[in-house]
């Protein structure tokens, strides 16, 4: 597999593995043994040089160091080789870390329920030799997918993926996508980076086997990719970064690596808490992926599960947040009504006979505490 000029390096593991919280309570900084850390890639890329080509185990083995002993690693990959290659670094890599965290699972990343592993096994003891061993075969891959999934529903935190999807076929990316967002806990993200073309692909170049390998025929249009995430349900989709001169430029079309953050989350029921939402701008008024129009400066009612999304990444530099002045208890909290945008009044998030009249412990002089 050709690994595009300057796009091996792919997604920012140290940037988007671990949100800045989350880094406070993982072992962020690796040690070797000698009491002196481990320089991330030093450690892949030059003393494990076989790792650092074995498809999924290149980034696993940056990322199991970001996570540390708490955290775990599982990667994914269906070339028998590079999980071979991949496996092979397992031991001494965990042990010079002094742990072991990674894992690495044989299957598709559009179909992330069959276990190819087993479905080998199956195979070495019942081989394919008609229609109804076809048949059978598939029955036990049904049968797997519940039974003993890849990768079970809702239990990961954050995917990242270092261009690999693009090798997916066109009649699987939804189902790709679709899996991503499966596997996902509530309030986990992907990091993704791959190739997009400005232009479409055209057809014939779509047909050419060296350019698929090339990680080329398969890109996603620029708008295409992001409108993927979207359709899985998928919120927040950011742009983190794109590489402005292109990798790659074909009949005038540029080919261009993205690295792409999504969040999973945003479904639910809306109830009314008496919250409220300023966006802070620099945009005249922006939409959110459920439609809502939020324009700069006012003060705009949402609903709880709203106002915490808001409330992190990757929005909560954006606004600020106004909780009701007494709480609302879940259990006394009604229907938010989500179908239109509404201004939230002062008095609602203080309350109807709030009257308090107070003045400032400071006069308004150079130096004191009125202003920022
Ligand atoms: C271009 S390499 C990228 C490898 C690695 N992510 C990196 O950054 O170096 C693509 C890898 O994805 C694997 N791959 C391709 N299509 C896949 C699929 N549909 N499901 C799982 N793995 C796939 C290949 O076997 C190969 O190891």
């Amino acid at each position: 597999m050709r690994d595009p000029e300057g796009f091996s390096r792919g997604v920012n593991v140290r940037k988007h593995t671990l949100r800045s919280d989350e880094r406070q309570g993982a072992n962020n900084g690796p040690n070797n043994g000698n009491g002196r850390g481990i320089d991330i890639e030093e450690a892949v890329l030059r003393r494990y040089e076989g790792a650092a080509r074995s498809g999924s185990g290149k980034a696993c083995y940056i990322v199991c160091q970001i996570v540390g002993p708490g955290g775990k690693v599982i990667g994914v990959d269906f070339n028998e080789e590079m999980l071979a290659l991949a496996r092979k670094y397992q031991d001494s890599i965990g042990q010079r870390l002094g742990y072991h965290n990674v894992e690495f699972r044989r299957g598709k990343i559009q179909n992330l329920k069959v276990n190819l592993d087993l479905v080998e096994r199956y195979l070495a003891r019942n081989p394919v030799r008609s229609i109804s061993d076809l048949f059978t075969l598939r029955e036990f891959e049904e049968k797997i997918s519940h039974e003993q999934p890849l990768i079970p529903n809702e239990s990961i935190d954050v995917i990242v993926s270092n261009c690999v999807l693009n090798l997916v076929r066109r009649e699987d990316k939804r189902e790709l996508f679709s899996e991503m967002y499966r596997v996902l806990k509530r309030g986990g993200r992907v990091a993704i980076s791959d190739i997009v073309s400005d232009e479409p692909v055209l057809d014939h170049l779509k047909n050419d086997p060296e350019l698929w390998s090339g990680c080329i025929s398969g890109a996603f249009q620029e708008e295409e990719l992001l409108r993927a995430f979207e359709e899985a349900k998928f919120y927040g989709m950011h742009i983190e970064e794109m590489r402005s001169e292109p990798y790659q430029t074909i009949e005038g079309i540029e080919f261009r690596s993205v690295t792409i953050t999504a969040y999973k989350g945003k479904e639910g029921p809306c109830i009314e808490r008496n919250q409220a939402v300023i966006y802070r701008g620099p945009w005249k008024q922006v939409t959110d992926d459920d439609n809502h129009v939020l324009p700069r400066g006012v003060r705009m009612a949402v609903c709880d599960k709203t106002y915490q999304i808001y409330s992190q990444p990757p929005y909560q530099d954006q606004f600020a947040l106004i909780p009701p002045r007494e709480e609302v208890h879940l259990e006394r909290a009604g229907v938010f009504d989500c179908s239109r945008d509404h201004r939230r009044h002062p008095k609602e998030t203080k309350g109807m006979d709030y009257t308090l009249t107070q003045a400032s412990p400071n006069s308004c002089t150079p130096g004191s505490a009125c202003c920022p």
